[in-house]
C-alpha cells in the first residue's frame, strides 16, 4: 500500500489521523499513553486489527520510559498501561488479544533485565505487525477465489489498509482480484455516522484502480433489487463460537438485505477476530457512542438541540445469515462452530 497505518516511531508511535480523511492526509505522534488512548477512542486510528496494533505498540509505549528496578514492579507499570487501554474500545476483540499477547510476553521473559525486557516487548508487537501483514494479503488470496469475472460487491464501513496494518481484510478480497487482473466493480455504504464507507473505503479503493461507487446506507436495498450486487463483503470487530458476527453498525442491515435477494454475505477477518469465550453473538458488549456523532458528527447540526439520541456503534449479524467466513487459513462455511475451530488451529 503507499501508506503505513500505524508503526513504531523511535520511541513513538505514529499513525494516520483517519479523522481528517480525505480531506486531509496527515501523520500525528502519541508519545503517552492518554495521547494514544485518545487516538484509539476518537477513530484517528480504527478498524479491529489496527486497534489491535495500537494496544499492542501502546502498551510497549506504556513502559518504554519505565524506571522500574524489579520484575515486579515492571509488570505492575505494564498491566496498569494494559487495563488503561483496554478502556478505550469495548467492540473490538483483537484489542484485548493484543494486550494479552504483550502480557504473555512479558510472563514468559521474567528472566530478562529490564531493558532487554522492553525490546523483546517491542519485538512482539512488530511481529503483531507483521503477521498482520501476512494475514491480510491470506485473506485476499483465499476471499478473492469466491468472485467471478465481472462481479459488483458491496460493502460496508471500512475493512482496508486503513484498517488495519496493510491491505485490509474486506477490501483485500477486492485488491487481490484486482491486481489478479480479475474485472471487478464495488459499492461503498457510506456508513453513517461517521462515514467511514465514503471517506475511508472509496479512498483506498480509487487509489488502486477499483471501480467504486458511493451509496447512501438506506440506498443498499434498491441497488441489490436492480440486481447490481453479486456479493457482499464486510469486515468484523468479534466472531462468538457460533459465526455471529459484530461489525459496523448497520452490518445486520445489509446481512438481511443480502438474504432477501439471494445474495452471498461473506465475513472477511482474521482468526485474532474470534473469540471463543463467547458462544454467542449475544455476549457481545456493543460499544455505544456519543449523541454529538449523530446530529453534528462534520462539525454542522443536522437535528435540533437536545434531540435524544441513541447510537450503538455496532450491530451483530446473526450466524444464519453468513454465507462463509474468510479467515488467513482457508474459508469457513457453516456450522461455523467447527468450521471456525478448524480456522483457528490451522
Ligand atoms: O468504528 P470502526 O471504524 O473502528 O469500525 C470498523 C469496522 O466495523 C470494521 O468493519 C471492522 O473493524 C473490520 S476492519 C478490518
Amino acid at each position: 500500500m503507499a501508506f503505513s497505518t500505524i508503526e513504531w516511531d523511535n520511541g513513538k508511535i505514529k499513525l494516520i489521523d483517519q479523522t481528517l480523511l480525505p480531506n486531509e492526509f496527515k501523520h500525528i505522534y502519541c508519545d503517552d499513553l492518554p495521547s494514544i488512548w485518545e487516538a484509539i477512542k476518537s477513530l484517528r486510528v480504527r478498524g479491529a486489527p489496527a486497534i489491535g496494533i495500537a494496544g499492542a505498540l501502546g502498551a510497549v509505549l506504556g513502559i518504554w520510559n519505565s524506571a522500574a528496578k524489579t520484575y515486579e514492579l515492571f509488570l505492575a507499570e505494564l498491566k496498569e498501561a494494559t487495563d488503561y487501554l483496554a478502556t478505550s474500545r469495548p467492540t473490538a476483540v483483537n484489542l484485548f488479544w493484543a494486550l494479552d499477547r504483550i502480557t504473555n510476553t512479558a510472563k514468559e521473559n521474567s528472566n530478562l533485565s529490564i531493558s532487554e525486557l522492553k525490546e523483546v516487548l517491542l519485538a512482539e508487537a512488530q511481529v503483531i505487525i507483521e503477521e498482520d501483514k501476512a494475514m491480510c494479503r491470506a485473506i485476499g488470496k483465499h476471499g478473492m477465489a469466491l468472485l467471478n469475472e465481472n462481479d459488483t460487491i458491496l460493502t460496508h464501513c471500512n475493512a482496508g489498509g486503513l484498517a488495519t496494518s496493510d491491505y485490509g481484510t474486506a477490501l483485500a478480497v477486492m485488491f487481490s482480484a484486482h491486481e489478479a487482473g480479475k474485472k471487478i466493480s464495488v459499492f461503498a455504504d457510506e456508513t453513517r455516522p461517521l462515514l467511514q464507507g465514503a471517506r475511508l473505503t472509496t479512498w483506498e479503493l480509487m487509489q488502486a484502480g477499483i471501480d467504486v461507487t458511493l451509496i447512501c446506507d438506506n440506498m443498499a436495498a434498491q441497488v441489490m433489487k436492480e440486481g447490481k450486487i453479486q456479493n457482499v463483503i464486510v469486515g468484523a470487530d468479534r466472531i462468538a463460537a457460533n459465526g455471529d458476527t459484530a461489525n459496523k453498525i448497520g452490518t445486520y442491515n445489509v446481512a438481511i438485505l443480502a438474504d432477501a435477494h439471494d445474495i452471498p454475505f461473506y465475513v472477511a477477518a482474521p482468526t485474532s477476530t474470534l473469540d471463543f469465550n463467547l458462544k454467542t453473538g449475544s455476549e457481545i458488549p456493543i460499544e455505544q457512542r456519543s449523541s454529538e456523532e449523530v446530529t453534528e458528527g462534520f462539525g454542522k447540526m443536522t437535528a435540533p438541540d437536545g434531540v435524544k439520541v441513541y447510537s450503538p456503534a455496532f450491530d451483530v449479524t446473526p450466524a444464519s445469515l453468513v454465507t462463509a467466513i474468510i479467515t488467513e487459513n482457508g474459508v469457513a462455511h457453516p456450522p461455523f462452530t467447527d468450521s471456525l475451530k478448524l480456522m483457528r488451529n490451522a
